[in-house]
């Protein structure tokens, strides 16, 4: 590997930096994809104006292939989608406390009944972020040990440095990686664990290529009586009352489309995906959150969870096409009205959210 700023001029190291933000491509029925680090600004300006170049090129072996030969190429673009790095944004980081407040009131009846009074349980969080989840969620006497994973170093050190105690414990770790099942059993000899009695695994499969990759290779963790718990959005289930001007079924399409809100149907497909991946006594244990009248409090969370990010993400995907321009010019528009509507006493809102349990125990 080169250490990157060890190259004196400034054009090579931008253009380093450029294809180290670059972290994959890939290919779909209607685009080609460059998957991106977008945390420094500079480097990715200059991955935007990349496409640009590329796209062109793309375009003109379309037309060449299409004028020539009797084949199509059928991808009509290139699109940009993001690395994960947005995870680490300080806005991110508070968004998601709020939203871990949220669903505390659908949660905890969940967690409760899963630890049934239990004592000397073992927990893995995948996707722990900071750990703040992890230790707001489970910080009481049913458990002996609770590992947190998350591939983002920073997080993990942060949730290490002022988390960490005899029962919590905190490693980087990626469960898309080819070496997950060998690097997950070390951390578990260092940890002196077998399997554990609850693997949670919240709101990180609708953030993932392969959802069914991750819920095969975690099944043989599962204690043989353990319970998988999966909170993952649904907006098939998101729907305002009174919308007139159909604002919110307007927010909802955009939100469809952006790439950095993760895949917002994925709940809809969890029974299909834990079943076809061998989990077994699948329960929906919640499907929305729900707020009606002066709850003011909780549609201000509601608001600021589902809604508060869509400006910031349009203001990055508007040089990517026409389309997002157009997005974000309607959300610069609308989105005081649509949070005005929204929190007021006369609406009424349903977040389509869902929570499955299932246990593993096909597993031979
Ligand atoms: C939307 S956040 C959810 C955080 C937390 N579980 C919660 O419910 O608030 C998704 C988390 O999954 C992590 N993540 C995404 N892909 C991952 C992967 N391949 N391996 C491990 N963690 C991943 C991200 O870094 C991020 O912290």
């Amino acid at each position: 590997m080169y250490d990157v700023e060890m190259i004196d001029n400034e054009y090579s190291r931008l253009e380093f930096k450029k294809h180290q933000a670059i972290r994959q491509l890939s290919i779909n029925e209607d685009s080609l994809i460059m998957i991106a680090d977008r945390s420094d600004e500079s480097v990715y300006q200059s991955i935007l104006d990349l496409k640009e170049k590329l796209n062109q090129t793309f375009q003109e072996c379309k037309k060449v292939v299409r004028e020539r030969t009797p084949y199509r190429i059928t991808q009509r673009d290139i699109l940009i989608q993001p690395y994960n790095s947005f995870f680490l944004e300080e806005a991110e980081v508070k968004r998601l406390a709020i939203q871990g407040r949220l669903l505390s009131e659908y949660e905890q009846p969940v967690y409760q009944k899963i630890m049934n009074e239990r004592s000397g349980l073992t927990l893995l969080d995948v996707g722990c972020n900071n750990g703040w989840k992890t230790k707001m969620r489970f910080s009481n006497e049913n458990f002996k040990k609770i590992i947190g994973i998350d591939c983002l170093r920073p997080l993990i050190e942060q949730a290490q440095k002022e988390l960490e105690d005899n029962v919590f414990s905190f490693y980087t770790c990626n469960v898309m990686d080819t070496d997950f099942t060998e690097n997950l059993r070390q951390i578990m000899r260092q940890e002196n664990l077998d399997t554990f009695d609850i693997i949670h695994c919240s709101f990180l499969l609708m953030h993932t290529e392969r959802p069914d990759d991750i819920l095969k290779n975690l099944r043989p963790f599962l204690a043989r009586d353990g319970k998988l718990i999966v909170i993952e959005a649904d907006d098939m289930e998101s729907c305002m009352f009174p919308d007139s001007e159909g604002l919110f079924q307007k927010f909802l399409e955009i939100l469809l489309n952006d790439p950095y809100a993760g895949k917002r149907t994925m709940g809809a497909e969890l029974p299909q995906l834990l079943s076809d991946n061998g989990y077994t006594d699948i329960h929906c244990e919640c499907s929305k959150v729900y707020s009606s009248g002066s709850e003011k409090e909780k549609k201000e969370q509601i608001f600021e969870t589902f809604c508060s990010y869509l400006p910031e993400d349009l203001l990055l995907l508007r040089k990517q096409s026409k389309l997002y321009q157009r997005d974000w010019e309607w959300v610069n528009q609308n989105f005081n009205k649509l949070h005005k509507q929204m929190t007021n006493d006369e609406s009424t809102i349903s977040m389509g959210i869902k929570i499955y349990t299932c246990g593993g125990e096909t597993y031979a």
